[in-house]
């Protein structure tokens, strides 16, 4: 069978990136939900289409796999949320969908890029850690978590070298 012929590169070359839509919220959400136990809400994924963040989608035929967002100021740009539906994980989604996100901070002339990490998120810190993130801080109780709050590690990946002195 031809499904069967296929192998696993092919078949996330077939998965499109696109921008994420208003529309989509719906399908987002229905995987930011099984992700985290503190999901972002609707409104919030709304409003940062609406305010024009680089809101992305992988999209395999009609069917949402994953989402990032990206933000930036004044040369800085910070990925907001980046999840891969529970069933793709380990497909290098993750990789693509950052490296994308990467593409457009330095399209946007960013000078870097940086993120917050739950400390406990080991998946999340060697898939950063790959793309050449390096801890810059410790955020401490940022986030909730299921007794009490978790701190963050903020992680950063400089873009754009500053000559030598
Ligand atoms: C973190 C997340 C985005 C990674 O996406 P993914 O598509 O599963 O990751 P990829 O397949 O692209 O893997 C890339 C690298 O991540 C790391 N990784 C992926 N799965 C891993 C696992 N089960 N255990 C440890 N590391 C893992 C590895 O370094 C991997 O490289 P390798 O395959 O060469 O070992 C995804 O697991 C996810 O959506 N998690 C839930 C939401 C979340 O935690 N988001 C991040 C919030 S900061």
């Amino acid at each position: 069978m031809f499904e069967r012929s296929i192998n696993n590169e092919a078949l996330i070359k077939m998965v499109i990136l696109r921008p994420m839509q208003q529309e989509d919220v719906e399908g987002v959400m229905a995987i930011e939900t099984t992700v985290t136990e503190f999901p972002w809400t609707a409104s919030i994924f709304s409003d940062c289409i609406k305010v024009g963040y680089g809101c992305w989608i992988l999209d395999d035929e009609g069917s949402i796999c994953g989402y990032g967002l990206i933000s930036s100021s004044a040369g800085e740009a910070h990925i907001l949320n980046i999840s891969i539906k529970p069933e793709r994980q380990g497909q290098k989604l993750g990789l693509r969908m950052m490296r994308h996100l990467i593409k457009q901070a330095k399209y946007l002339k960013c000078a870097s890029v940086f993120l917050e990490v739950r400390v406990s998120n080991k998946r999340a810190i060697d898939l950063y850690n790959k793309l050449g993130f390096v801890k810059v801080g410790d955020r401490k109780d940022y986030y909730p978590a299921t007794e009490g709050r978790e701190d963050a590690h903020v992680m950063s990946l400089a873009l754009i070298t500053q000559p030598s002195a």
